[in-house]
């Protein structure tokens, strides 16, 4: 397992009317990058972020950005969203039929490579690509909102995933999306996850200061 834990924010839970000081704020204070949610109104049930707000995020700031695409055919729109300049990217397993190509599409172009999974979707899936990935985002609640409640569960699929992984000696980093809460984050780091995504229940908490939430996450990582 990687050390370092690489702490991101969820850019669909920062405040939308102040989006550049928001970005500036999690820069200053040393976010490690920005989770950047791509929702398309059918896998999931909401609308997320857009292409023209990425291409807007990259030219303003330097922080790696790490898009997930919450969407039915990722195939037809990874290009897109590579040309805007993420730094790396998933997709999930459930609707995807090439799964193997597109990831190797990924690798490609230098991004970083995952493949993202619900819940229920279980770990073998993951048997015969594990050369192709760098990461695996293990998604702790369902996706489509903020604001949910951990399903507890998958807890134990990111330790049964670390010890997938290191039996077989990868250092691939697992990320965990959904309720990465100051109660949360020990155990999701104790089971073996090195890249968090914070949201409402962490980082862009109601009455809290963008720099006094970081502080108390970092404390708790570091
Ligand atoms: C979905 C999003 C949200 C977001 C939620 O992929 O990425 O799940 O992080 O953060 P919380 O659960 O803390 O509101
Ligand atoms: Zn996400």
């Amino acid at each position: 397992m990687k050390n370092r834990i690489a702490f991101g924010a969820s850019l669909m839970c920062a405040d939308y009317l102040n989006l550049e000081r928001d970005i500036r704020l999690l820069e200053q204070n040393g976010i490690d990058y920005l989770h950047f949610d791509v929702m398309d109104g059918h896998f999931v049930p909401n609308f997320g972020l857009n292409l023209d707000l990425l291409k807007k995020a990259r030219e303003i700031t330097n922080l790696p950005i790490n898009v997930h695409l919450m969407i039915d055919n990722a195939a037809e729109y990874i290009d897109d969203y590579m040309d805007a300049g993420c730094n790396s990217l998933s997709f999930h397993q459930e609707p995807t039929y090439h799964i193997q190509r597109l990831l190797q599409r990924i690798k490609a172009r230098g991004i970083q490579a995952g493949i993202a999974l619900n819940p229920a979707t279980p770990l073998n899936t993951l048997e015969y690509i594990l050369s192709d990935l760098d990461f695996v985002l293990i998604m702790t609640v369902n996706p489509g909102f903020a604001g949910q409640a951990l399903v507890p569960a998958t807890l134990e699929k990111i330790s049964n995933l670390r010890t997938m992984l290191s039996e077989k000696g990868l250092n691939i980093d697992i990320q965990v999306d959904g309720n990465v809460s100051f109660e949360n984050i020990p155990k999701m780091v104790n089971a073996g996850a090195t890249m968090l995504v914070g949201g409402t229940s962490s980082l862009f908490m109601k009455n809290t200061a963008l720099d006094e939430s970081i502080r108390k996450i970092f404390a708790l990582i570091y």
